[in-house]
């Protein structure tokens, strides 16, 4: 089978790494890809959100079965635009269409959703530019902290959380009235803050279906000790402790089942991953968000605790028979790293030569922003560059391997946080 991953990220170069180890996969494509998914799969220089030129690549390369990273194209309605092609309705999409999508592309749809099917999260009330003055009395009533979010997708960036009134009314006048997010604040959502422990929680789901995959803990912000601004990630552990079997028993049953229940009972029929991003309240399970695909670092860690031959899990997504389909997963400890650009999350420089990759040992390497050079050798292209993931059967032994293998890789004003993993031996 010929496979289409779309992307150019740690998690897709993780996803060609896990397929390409299955005996039905024949041939990998990675659009756009970077210069790890071109060791072991063929990269095609088309945008994630160019549907025309991967639907005719995907003719051309005889590809059934097309896995979308991000969500942007999912958002987009990537899986739409297939099924609306004869040429292409053969062809396997693993992510949701555009009304499953929202569940990541619109926080209003997302928490109109979970109060509809009585899903734990935070209280919360939608307020545009028309009804402005009512969320501003609205904030006059709420305890802070408080959580500001723009409806839309907003890179990652449309979360704010403000400590005081002054700074709340503030951002939401910014959010409504000067488009601070462009049209994704159009919309703003005003939920009340969660104080707890932050866990990412991962289904694959056929429609009907679903299992659920390893559980992992992300590292968000840029500093050690989780201080400054938010990244993408900065490291990822899985499995994560607190994710005891009584709280992920809460988790299937308070979250999970309502969840799938719920889009089937919109007429949704979902098929991909959802990722469902909690606190944990004492004890308690809340959704913070929802994402309608896989996490980046959690892939890096996630995919290497999988057992099972990991395309006939997503074959049996696309069939809707993942029920058929045997599943287990490892003990053991997956830790990641991400090397960044200095700078990054801010301004950061790119094509800088990366070296070291022969000193690496017992660690995998997944690569994020980088390009091959056209005078040879592999240069940064991103501000995160590329994760290592340490797979051990000790924690203690996996960030060993991962921080080890961090040490190793050398480009200009290459930074790393040395904390990933240290507050869970530190509680264990
Ligand atoms: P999101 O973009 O929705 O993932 O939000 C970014 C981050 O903001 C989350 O990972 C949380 O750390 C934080 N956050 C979002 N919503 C809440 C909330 N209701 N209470 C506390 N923290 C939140
Ligand atoms: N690591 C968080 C995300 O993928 O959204």
């Amino acid at each position: 089978m010929n496979i289409l991953i779309i992307g150019a990220g740690g998690r897709e170069h993780a996803f060609a790494w896990k397929l390409n180890q299955s005996p039905n996969c024949t041939q990998i494509y990675v659009a756009p890809g970077n210069a790890g998914t071109a060791e072991i799969a063929i990269n095609l220089e088309i945008e994630v959100n160019d549907f025309e030129a991967l639907g005719k690549a995907c003719i051309k390369n005889k590809i059934s079965l097309v896995l979308v990273g991000p969500e942007e194209p999912l958002v987009k309605g990537i899986k739409n635009y297939f099924e609306s092609k004869k040429a292409l309705k053969s062809v396997k999409v693993i992510g949701p269409d555009k009304a499953g999508a929202q569940l990541e592309g619109s926080k209003d749809f997302s928490k109109t959703f979970m109060e509809k099917y009585g899903i734990p999260t935070a209280a919360s009330q939608s307020f545009t530019k028309a009804t402005f003055n009512e969320g501003i009395a609205y904030l006059s009533n709420c305890q802070m902290p408080i959580v500001l979010k723009a409806d839309g997708l907003a890179a990652g960036k449309g979360v704010i959380i403000a400590q005081t009134l002054t700074e709340a009314k503030q951002s939401l006048e910014e959010m409504l009235l000067n488009a601070k997010f462009g049209t994704a604040s159009d919309t703003v959502v005003i939920e009340y803050f969660l104080k707890g422990i932050e866990l990412s929680v991962f289904v694959l789901c056929d429609g009907e279906n679903y299992i659920i995959l390893p559980e992992a803990k992300d590292y968000k912000r840029i500093g050690e000790g989780d201080t400054g601004l938010n990244t993408g990630g900065m490291g990822a552990v899985s499995p994560v402790p607190f994710a005891t079997k009584k709280f992920m028993e809460l988790v299937e049953k308070r979250i999970i089942k309502p969840t799938i229940n719920g889009l089937k009972a919109e007429g949704i029929k979902y098929v991909g991953f959802i990722f469902i991003g909690l606190m944990n309240c004492e004890g308690e399970p809340y959704v913070i968000e929802y994402n309608a695909r896989m996490g980046d670092p959690e892939t890096e860690v996630v995919l290497p605790r999988i057992e099972t031959d990991f395309l006939s899990l997503l074959v049996g997504a696309a069939e809707g028979k993942l029920n058929e389909v045997a599943y287990t997963t490892s003990k053991m400890v997956a830790v990641t790293t991400m090397l960044v650009a200095g700078g990054y999350p801010e301004a950061y420089q790119k094509g800088d030569a990366i070296t070291g990759f022969e000193n690496i040992e017992n660690c995998l390497l997944f690569q994020a922003g980088t390009t091959s050079s056209k005078i040879g050798g592999v240069v940064t292209n991103g501000g995160r560059i590329m994760a290592l993931t340490g797979l051990s059967n000790t924690l203690e032994s996996a960030i060993l391997k991962s921080q080890k293998a961090a040490q190793k890789v050398v480009f200009k004003d290459k930074y790393y946080r040395k904390d990933i993993g240290l507050d869970i031996l530190r509680t264990k």
